[in-house]
């Protein structure tokens, strides 16, 4: 059996250059892996099966999606049987399910011995969805495009964060499709970002082109924001499509305190650090 860690991500700036001719939009992110994980886990069987610790994600989940596409992308007989443990709130701006697809692509390449190209990998992870190619490698890096150019930033620095999260789910579309044309913005801070990542003297802080659309869609979501920001020393950011929110920390003491704060408010909360290297998968001993 294997068993992989699939880590969330948050988004340290997010910006929309324009809509494309396919639907999508044209993004520039810096995207950080952090140490939460769903535990997604693999063994032979002779057809693919899923199963999941949260009943309402058992249909039509991205984890089966990619064994299927793996399965018929390299003419394979077996099958597998994958066991996912969710620990990443769902449609909340963290990548979970994204991860979960990029860990199961990885997992069956490995239990199934396929001989796959890093383009190969690429072109499937891309039909999964638009975050899931980051997560072939995680860590820190640069996404560009619909999600599909990513390139590494080197971060050896450890930053904790405190996830927000206010309990609701925000489908990643109606975001997007809130999303004005002024709202769309050039790119440069988010580069510039990536550029000098090292020398940003108290960590970088979020900038989120998605932020506004989000809030007028849920303002239950500003209100969680507001109270974050309020207190968070660096301020706070969204991540993604949220609604999670983000406050950065140099310290974990700190950084538990200010969740105790936020817990009281009876929202989802989690302290999570920096993922500083490697890929975006852990295949743990068995
Ligand atoms: O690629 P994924 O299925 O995760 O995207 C979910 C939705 O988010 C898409 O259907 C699209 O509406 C929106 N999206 C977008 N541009 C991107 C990524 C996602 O418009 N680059």
């Amino acid at each position: 059996m294997l068993t992989l860690r699939a880590p969330a991500k948050i988004n340290l700036s997010l910006e929309v250059l324009g809509k494309r001719d396919d639907g999508f939009h044209e993004l520039v992110s810096v995207v950080q892996s952090i140490s939460l994980f769903d535990i997604l886990s693999i063994e032979p069987a002779a057809t693919i099966s899923f199963q999941c610790t949260e009943p309402s994600l058992t249909e039509n989940n991205i984890v089966e999606k990619a064994a299927v596409l793996t399965q018929q992308y390299f003419g394979i007989k077996d099958g597998a049987l994958l066991h996912l443990k969710k620990v990443i709130p769902a449609a909340a701006g963290l990548g979970g399910g994204s991860s979960d697809a990029a860990a199961t692509l990885l997992g069956l390449v490995r239990l199934w011995d396929l001989r796959a190209t890093p383009e190969q990998l690429l072109q499937l992870a891309s039909d999964l969805g638009s975050d899931v190619p980051y997560f072939l490698h995680g860590g820190t890096a640069l996404v560009e495009g619909r999600g599909e150019r990513v390139t590494k930033i080197n971060n050896s620095r450890i930053t904790w964060y405190v996830l927000v999260n206010p309990g609701f789910a925000v489908p990643t579309r109606t975001v997007f499709e809130e999303l004005l044309p002024d709202e769309w913005t050039s790119g440069q801070p988010t580069r510039d970002m990536a550029e000098h990542f090292h020398d940003s003297r108290r960590g970088p802080n979020g900038f989120n082109g998605l932020q506004n659309a989000l809030f007028r869609l849920y303002p239950e979501a500003m209100e969680c924001f507001q109270k974050v920001d309020r207190i968070a020393p660096c301020g706070a950011f969204v991540s993604g499509s949220g609604p999670t929110v983000v406050a950065s920390f140099t310290n974990k003491d700190d950084a538990i305190t200010a969740q105790h704060a936020w817990s009281s408010m009876s929202y989802w909360t989690c302290v999570a650090a920096t993922l500083a290297t490697g890929g975006a998968v852990h295949t743990c001993d068995h």
